[in-house]
């Protein structure tokens, strides 16, 4: 079996043991303990799999974050192993999952070395819609433009259009032009990644993403999108002076617009989403006596596979006892 079929069904384990140990303490109001939970998990997986893996985006720095911090090695490591760059989210939505509210997942994103753009920290200005739209919309467009564009290639008017925007100060003139154009706006508390899945999937009731969020969640939508044939634009924006110095040292230009193909160059990318908490479009972990229950979306680029798990995890020692 080549690699990256090997890491799709691998991969799916990474996510679904994460939510489950996040959603467990989910609902206790405290954002630290279910990021913590999640990212011991994930890595705890992580390092079961045949894979020589560095994180190149994680949770943070290695002087700021004990684990899965950027430039961590995870996996078995053999010297057979396959060699993969690494970007994870054990909690994309921690104040979400927090407060046990919907759209919280678990995220994580593989590919061959060198096939994820090493983002840092900082905020991403992004414009993300689904396959139709695709080489449709241009992000230095204005906001009407790339609005018309995205219902024309979906044959429906514009007030038919639902656009997902992060709920903050920020965001305060583009949610008027995305109203005064006639789409109506969605506004999330957290969680641009989903959201961006969401916009890729037909069905959804998401039209499409706007608005600034994190880079690094900017490379987890770009290496979904990859998979699923939408697009992501990003254009950096840094918050302050050392930001700025930081993406110029690592020779991210601040105005250029990045497209998936450069956030996600890999030809190998495999990602997984599993649900903490109820969503748009995947279900949060359920608890039962003998285990628990989560939902989760897979897919594999080169494979050409999207797979959508519907998975009961028995506890060690339960007798089979299942309920639907
Ligand atoms: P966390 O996973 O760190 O909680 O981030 C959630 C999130 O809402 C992302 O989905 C989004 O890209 C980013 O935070 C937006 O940042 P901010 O909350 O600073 O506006």
């Amino acid at each position: 079996m080549d690699m990256e079929r090997a890491l799709v069904l691998d991969t799916v384990r990474v996510t679904e043991q994460a939510a489950i140990a996040a959603s467990r303490v989910a609902g206790k109001g405290d954002p630290e303990l279910v990021d913590q939970a999640g990212t011991e998990a994930m890595r705890r997986v992580l390092n079961e799999l045949d894979i020589d893996g560095e994180v190149v985006i994680g949770e943070g720095e290695r002087d700021e974050a004990p684990m899965l911090f950027i430039g961590e090695r995870v996996g078995q490591a053999k010297p057979d192993s396959w060699p993969v760059d690494i970007a994870v989210d054990p909690v994309e939505g921690t104040g979400i999952a927090a407060r046990n509210v919907q759209n919280a997942v678990t995220v994580i994103a593989l590919s061959e070395k060198g096939g994820l753009f090493k983002a840092p920290d900082t905020y991403m200005e992004k414009l993300i819609v689904g396959p139709t739209a695709a080489g449709q919309i241009d992000l230095t467009w204005p906001v009407a433009e790339n609005l018309r564009a995205i219902a024309k290639s979906l044959d429906r008017a514009l007030e038919d259009l639902s656009i997902v925007i992060l709920d903050r100060p920020r965001h305060a003139a583009l949610i008027e032009q995305v109203r005064e154009a006639g789409a109506r706006v969605k506004l999330i508390g957290d969680g641009d990644v989903i959201a961006a899945l969401a916009a890729a999937i037909r069905g959804t009731g998401v039209h499409g993403v706007m608005g600034i969020g994190g880079a690094p969640e900017g490379v987890l939508a770009a290496a979904a999108l990859k998979c699923l044939g939408g697009e992501i634009q990003g254009r950096f924006a840094p918050r302050n002076a050392s930001e700025r110095a930081r993406l110029e040292a690592m020779g991210a230009a601040v105005g250029t617009v990045y497209r998936t193909q450069e956030l996600a160059p890999g030809e190998h990318l495999v990602f997984s989403a599993t649900g903490i908490t109820n969503g748009d479009l995947l279900q949060g972990v359920r608890f039962f006596k003998n285990g628990a229950r989560t939902h989760s979306i897979t897919m594999g680029y080169r494979s050409r596979v999207v797979r959508l798990s519907d998975t009961i995890h028995l506890l060690d020692g339960s007798r089979v006892g299942i309920q639907i």
